[in-house]
């Protein structure tokens, strides 16, 4: 299945899915990495992993989101993509590019959906006291991190926990996750 993924920034989510793209089982293949910001640090290392790579700077469509999208859908369309991957994509879609997309966009969030949908949620987590936390990989709705669940890891909350230290504990299981779970929903896509 060929697949687009979306960054914003680092990458890192991006960079498990393709390394996960190259096993031999693979049923998938990364297509195009696109961008929002022309200066997402994930877009060289993507490139430097010999993975086509595309700069969509949302800066150029003012406030016209749904103009943004459209030039992001042309290059899915260029690329042939079947299936696309938001990793630390940080605008908010339109239901124009969800609607086009409907049941082929996936997302991770780096907390147990339903509990924190939104920004900040390592803080959230260690100000309820929760004693777990993770991430989840769900398909991406109209609304904001709510889409169907497909697949969830949690970790352990530890006591002098900060939330960075949280946060690069769940973003380890990120890197398992999303692999695992973009595998599954493409195998069951035959
Ligand atoms: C991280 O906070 C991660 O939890 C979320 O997006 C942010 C950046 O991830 N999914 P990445 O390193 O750009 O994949």
């Amino acid at each position: 299945v060929r697949t687009a993924i979306l960054i914003s920034g680092a990458g890192s989510n991006m960079a498990a899915l393709i390394e996960a793209s190259r096993a031999a089982d693979a049923p998938f293949e990364v297509a195009v990495v696109i961008s929002n910001k022309p200066d997402a640090s994930g877009l060289t290392v993507a490139a430097a992993l010999d993975v086509p790579v595309m700069a969509v700077d949302h800066r150029l469509f003012g406030k016209d989101r749904e103009a943004h999208e459209r030039a992001i859908d042309a290059v899915l369309m260029d690329h042939g993509v079947e299936v696309v991957a938001l990793a630390g994509y940080m605008r908010l879609l339109t239901p124009w590019l969800v609607g086009r997309w409907n049941g082929l966009m996936l997302n991770i969030h780096p907390s147990l959906l339903p509990k924190y949908p939104g920004l900040d949620t390592h803080a959230r987590a260690l100000a309820a006291g929760d004693e777990e936390a993770g991430c989840t990989v769900h398909l991406v709705d109209e609304g904001v991190d709510e889409g169907p669940v497909l697949d969830q890891e949690a970790v352990p909350v530890l006591p002098f926990d900060t939330p960075e230290t949280l946060a690069q504990r769940v973003l380890t299981a990120e890197h398992r996750l999303y692999p695992r779970a973009l595998a599954a929903f493409c195998r069951g896509l035959h």
